[in-house]
Parts: C-alpha cells; sequence; structure tokens
C-alpha cells in the first residue's frame, strides 16, 4: 500500500502481475484503447475463443437499442461450456465441489456433467420442452440446478430460474409473465438446518394454474411432499430411463437464452432477456480477465442461481473457461461464521467472489471464525452486488486475503450481462470503494443531465455509450419498458440507473441506485455514502439510510444501525456517529434519526430493503410487500426501535 496524498493506493503483488494475462497498466490502455477504437475486433477475437458450429458474417449489428451479436454465427452455449472439457484435457477435471448445508458432498466432474445434463436435456424432451420454451427453474443451491439451466439452453429452451427465496406469489408472478409451461424443483433445500418447503411452494403457486405441463422434482431433502399424478414427476425416476446421450444443435448466436426477473422502479419485476453468443462471449472474456482463470485454480462464487451473479459466474462463465468451482447450498453462518473460511481451507479455493454485505456480517461476528483457518490458498478476492464500503474492504484484505490477494471490485447489473467496471487484479492499481476503470469494450462514462461528461469528481448517470456483447436484448413482453427505462435519458446510450464519479485518475465511484439518491436541503447525498461513513466507525457493523420527508430540508437522513459485538447502543454513541459522519462527508449528512436496530432487513441475497425503511420512517409500520424478506421478525423489531426513539 502507499499513500498518495489522503488516498490508499494498493499496487498489484509483483508475482501476481508476472503470471497474470494483462500484467500492466500500459497493457490495459493499450487493448482498451483498442477494444474502443475497433470493438469488432475486439469481441471477435474474443469470440473466435469458443466452439462455433457455424462462422459469424457480422460481428455486430446495431440500431439503438437493438442489438445482434455474431450475426448469422450458430453455437450451442451448453456445449461451450461442457462438452468442450468433458472430450479434452479436462474430461476427469472436477467441474463442480458441491458442499451441502448438513455437510454432504459430491465432486462432479466434466465427463460427468456432460453425462447428467444430457440425460436431463433428453428428460425435457420427452416432456415437450421445445426450442424457445420457458422453462421456470426453482431449486436449492445444489448441482442440479446449475444441470437443469444447462440442459435448457442445449435444447435451446429458455430458462428463468426464481430464487429459492421467493414466495408463491413471486413464482406465479414469474409463470404468468413469462407463459413457462414446465418447472424444475426440488422437494426443498437446506437453509440455516431448516428444511425450504420449495416443493410445496411450486404447489401453491400452481394451484389454479391449468397451463403447466410438467413439475419435475430433485429429490433433496427426501420429506413427504405431494405429487400429483400425471403432473408432476421426480427427477431420478425420469432419469433412469433417458439416455446419457444427446448430441447438441446449433442455435443461432440471437438465440434467447434465458430471462431473469429483476426488480425495476415499478412494482412488477422486469424480465431481463438474455442470448446466446454475445451472452457466452461477456461472460467468458471478463472471467478470463478480470478473475484470470487459470487451470490450478479453486474458484468459488457465494452467489446464489437465483441472481444474475450466479448465471454469469457460476453457470455460464466459468464452465466456459472449464475451470473447477465450488457449489455450496447453505448460509454463511451455518453451523456459524467459519463455514467459509472452513470450506476455502478444506477445498483450496484460490479465488473467492462474494457480497460486501456477507463480508460485514463476518466482520460483525468477530475475527476468531477466520483466524482459525488456513486461507492461504487464495490469490484472488472479488466483490459484487453494492459498493464496498472501504472499511470491509480492508477488513477482507488484510483478513482474508491476507495483504496479499488482490481484490476485484466488479460494478455491473442483470442488465449488462457480465461485468462492466473492475479492476484487473494484475494491473490495476487499486483503492477501497472504486470499481475503478471500464472493462475492455466497455465505453463507461458519468453524464450529467444535458448528456455532457460531468468534471472529475462531480457526480452524475452512469452510462454506456457502445453496445457490448452481453447487453440485455429486452424487457421479455415489454419493448417499451425496456426503451423507457434504459434508453431515453441519451439517444443511443444505456442508462444503468446509477450515480457515480469518476476521480482525476478516471476511477468510478459508484454511489447508488439514482432511486436512493437524497435530496437535503436542495443537495444530493447518496445513502450509500452515508452508510459507508457510518460503517466506518469502530462500532458499526451495518448501516442503511433512507430519506423521510422533512418540511424543511425536503428530505431527512434516517440511519439504522447495528452494531458490533462488544458496543451497546447508548444516547452518547449515537451523537458519536453522527458527528462521525458529519467529520467524514460533511455536516449535511450528518443523520437526523439514528436507530439502533438488531438486524436490517434484507432480502435471501443479502440486500438492505431500504423500500421497508422508507415505509416504516415515513408511516411508522410496514404494510407493503414483504415477501422477498430474509426475516420477517426484524421488521418488529424495528417498529418497536423506532418507537422508542
Ligand atoms: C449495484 C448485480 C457498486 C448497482 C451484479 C447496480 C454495485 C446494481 C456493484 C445491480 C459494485 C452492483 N459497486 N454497486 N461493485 N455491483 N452494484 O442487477 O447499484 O442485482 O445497478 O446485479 O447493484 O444489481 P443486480
Amino acid at each position: 500500500m502507499s499513500k498518495k496524498g489522503a488516498t490508499e493506493i494498493y499496487q498489484p503483488g509483483k508475482e501476481f502481475s508476472k503470471k497474470a494475462r494483462i500484467s500492466s497498466m500500459a497493457q490495459y490502455r493499450r487493448l482498451w484503447r483498442e477494444s474502443i477504437d475497433q470493438p469488432e475486433k475486439f469481441w471477435a477475437r474474443e469470440a473466435s475463443e469458443l466452439s462455433w458450429k457455424q462462422p459469424w458474417k457480422e460481428v455486430l449489428d446495431w440500431k439503438a437499442p437493438d442489438a445482434k451479436w455474431f450475426v448469422g454465427g450458430k453455437l450451442n452455449v451448453c456445449e461451450n461450456c461442457v462438452d468442450r472439457h468433458a472430450f479434452g484435457e479436462r474430461r476427469n477435471k472436477a467441474a463442480i465441489i458441491f458442499e451441502g448445508e448438513p455437510g454432504d458432498r459430491r465432486t462432479i466432474t466434466y465427463s460427468q456433467l456432460h453425462r447428467e445434463v444430457c440425460q436431463f436435456a433428453n428428460v425435457l424432451l420427452a416432456r415437450g420442452v421445445k426450442a424457445k420454451d420457458r422453462v421456470l427453474i426453482y431449486m436449492p443451491m445444489i448441482p442440479e440446478a446449475v444441470i437443469a439451466m444447462l440442459a435448457c439452453a442445449r435444447i435451446g429452451a429458455v430458462h428463468s430460474v426464481v430464487f429459492g427465496g421467493f414466495s408463491a406469489e413471486s413464482i406465479s408472478d414469474r409463470l404468468a409473465d413469462s407463459g413457462a409451461a414446465h418447472i424444475v424443483t426440488a422437494d426443498g433445500g437446506w437453509r440455516r438446518g431448516k428444511i425450504v418447503p420449495l416443493k410445496e411452494n411450486v404447489d401453491e403457486a400452481i394451484a389454479k394454474n391449468k397451463a403447466i405441463q410438467s413439475v419435475i422434482v430433485f429429490r433433496r431433502t427426501g420429506q413427504e411432499i405431494a405429487m400429483k399424478k400425471g403432473r408432476d414427476h421426480w427427477w431420478h425416476e425420469l432419469a433412469a430411463t433417458a439416455s446419457a446421450k444427446h448430441e447438441a444443435k446449433a442455435f443461432d448466436s440471437e438465440h434467447p437464452l434465458f430471462i431473469l426477473y429483476t426488480s425495476g422502479s415499478t412494482g412488477k419485476p422486469k424480465g431481463i432477456l438474455h442470448t446466446s453468443g454475445g451472452y457466452l462471449t461477456g461472460t467468458y472474456t471478463t472471467c478470463k480477465y478480470i478473475f484470470d482463470m487459470r487451470d490450478d485454480d479453486v474458484y468459488w462464487c457465494t452467489a446464489d442461481v437465483g441472481w444474475i451473479t450466479g448465471h454469469s459466474y457460476i453457470a455460464y462463465g466459468p464452465l466456459a473457461m472449464g475451470v473447477t468451482q465450488v457449489i455450496y447450498e447453505g448460509a454463511p453462518n451455518q453451523p456459524d461464521f467459519g463455514r467459509f473460511w472452513q470450506m476455502i481451507e478444506e477445498h483450496r479455493v484460490s479465488i473467492f467472489y462474494t457480497a460486501p454485505t456477507a463480508i460485514r456480517a463476518f466482520i460483525k461476528a468477530g475475527d476468531n471464525f477466520v483466524e482459525k483457518h488456513d486461507l492461504s490458498s487464495l490469490r484472488l478476492l472479488g466483490s459484487v452486488g453494492e459498493p464496498i464500503n472501504p472499511e470491509a474492504w480492508r477488513w477482507y484484505h488484510r483478513k482474508i486475503g491476507g495483504g496479499r490477494c488482490p481484490i476485484v471490485d466488479t460494478w455491473w447489473q442483470t442488465e449488462t450481462g457480465a461485468i462492466m467496471i473492475s479492476p484487473l487484479p494484475g494491473a490495476t492499481p487499486t483503492e477501497p470503494g472504486t470499481a475503478t476503470l471500464p472493462f475492455f469494450g466497455i465505453d463507461a462514462a458519468v453524464l450529467d443531465d444535458y448528456g455532457k461528461e460531468v468534471k472529475a469528481n462531480e457526480q452524475g448517470r452512469l452510462v454506456i455509450r457502445k453496445p457490448w456483447p452481453s447487453m440485455t436484448r429486452t424487457i421479455y413482453g415489454d419493448k417499451a419498458r425496456f426503451k423507457k427505462t434504459y434508453w431515453s435519458d441519451y439517444p443511443g446510450i444505456y442508462t444503468a440507473g446509477d450515480s457515480a464519479r469518476r476521480d482525476k485518475d478516471g476511477n468510478f465511484w459508484i454511489i447508488g441506485r439514482l432511486d436512493d439518491v437524497l435530496n437535503v436541503s436542495g443537495h444530493r447525498l447518496g445513502t450509500a455514502e452515508v452508510e459507508s461513513a457510518l460503517v466506518s466507525h469502530k462500532a458499526v457493523a451495518e448501516a442503511a439510510v433512507v430519506g423521510r420527508p422533512d418540511d424543511l430540508k425536503g428530505q431527512a437522513v434516517v440511519a439504522f444501525v447495528t452494531l458490533k459485538k462488544g458496543f451497546d447502543p447508548s444516547p452518547a454513541l449515537q451523537s458519536e456517529l453522527r458527528n462521525h459522519v458529519g467529520k467524514v462527508i460533511g455536516a449535511i449528512a450528518k443523520p437526523d434519526d439514528l436507530h439502533f436496530a438488531p438486524a436490517l432487513p434484507k432480502t435471501r441475497s443479502g440486500k438492505i430493503i431500504r423500500r421497508l425503511l422508507k415505509e416504516l420512517v415515513t408511516t411508522g409500520t410496514v404494510t407493503g410487500n414483504i415477501t422477498t424478506l430474509e426475516d420477517f421478525s426484524v421488521i418488529e423489531q424495528l417498529q418497536n426501535s423506532i418507537k422508542g426513539g
């Protein structure tokens, strides 16, 4: 680490750089320049590392906002992720090292993965699933979730994975929107020592749905479940009679690969549609340069397949790279907060990709869970999902990475399909809190309301000015919403919906969702900035900040804070924290109200649900939809703490 003025710069280690694909900033800049000046040349070179059954005629056909990549090219995405390795040198290499929450383990080689995927592809075909049919997948984090996705891709069916933490209602909404007639699920999954009743939720979701042709159920937990004759089938029974041979057919590069629902500014989730050739090229290329994946790596991404990270950086990118990866079913604190570190030690994980919220939970739990384990196999760390506060960054770097592993703070979205802004681990100097620089081919910028690039350190809208292969092609069934949401701010330019600023070195600092930006006395304030300030205080484990209508200021800042072990709520600490924020950002950011909370309301993927906090601070109660909430009792506790002042 070196101090440059008041900032804190971490240079990539010499050993790491020497072996990395991109080992200097000069090399990054040269290649980035080429990729922006001649994007078609850059992406064609990357795409040609994949296996195509028919070469493309044209790299890009762009009529904003409609992009077609590798036009006329044909490939099979599944074949690229499985067959390419199963019939080559990686045949007996572990593709997936699985650990269930109860401790059961399985290793699946590429050759075995091929068998399983082919078999399940044949199961789907026998159920009558055809190319472009939608298949809803609602599974625990077990290899079969990935196998089901790959099998869909293999036969050209379009999967729509619904996160296992979602309710029956969310399943039925997604079924209605996607028009899926087939569901792949499990009897249940393990989470915090309990069974998540997946099949039961499916039953509830489709009780009145006559369109469902089949429900295929993998036996995971083994408890009694209802099976409806003619509609419901056990995975193992169908697979027992299915052939393990299946020849992958070629599909058009723009053939739809999946729909993944994500929240927007309205209550109705958006069905983000991704297609084949471009998406695979984007996820493959980012795995190669950003995670710098090698044949001897053991990679572990802790995301769930229900989110885009689980699609791009578990199912598709890493398998296209032929890497060995760990898949874990359960909670990070089962049986205790040492679980991840124990798994890293045992499986000799070398690349670890997780979310800041998890890191903060570990900080809160205490260092002794980490210190018991040998984490020397790690060589690279990643972060995704939200801005990582510098305090968590430093802890991750020091405690998990032993001070030697570069951290790639990766900014991207469900819509972008692949990582857009991130350090390259062997080249980019990093600084806690910035995702640094755009990836190859990514023309990211920060614009003002008139479409002009803002000056250094000024805040604006984060946009991507040129098309890229893994970009979403539409919102399923709602082209108008697609155009309005992403393409209406500036002609021909993608708006991410995030606010950001660039420093004088060009690094991007993501401030947060534009809808989470407060306006306090005419000043714009990122809730994430206030949170980061709070979390940088030694007593704070986690913080969430929302706006509350205020007659005088427009909006007042309300903070919810959870404390680390060994700190207790007190009026003195309350004012200390307010002053601390004042010190870090300025008096304007000082929270008007600061509530100590035992926990914050979160989705199962770990995102704080600010919508609920906003409602709580505005009305004193929560009446809105709380179905995505991980722990319902949190709301009650918060209501009480608000009443108690
Ligand atoms: C936020 C997750 C700061 C951002 C891959 C974005 C981040 C939204 C980062 C997308 C990061 C994601 N730094 N913010 N490294 N990564 N975000 O669709 O607000 O679940 O717009 O995709 O998460 O969330 P999504």
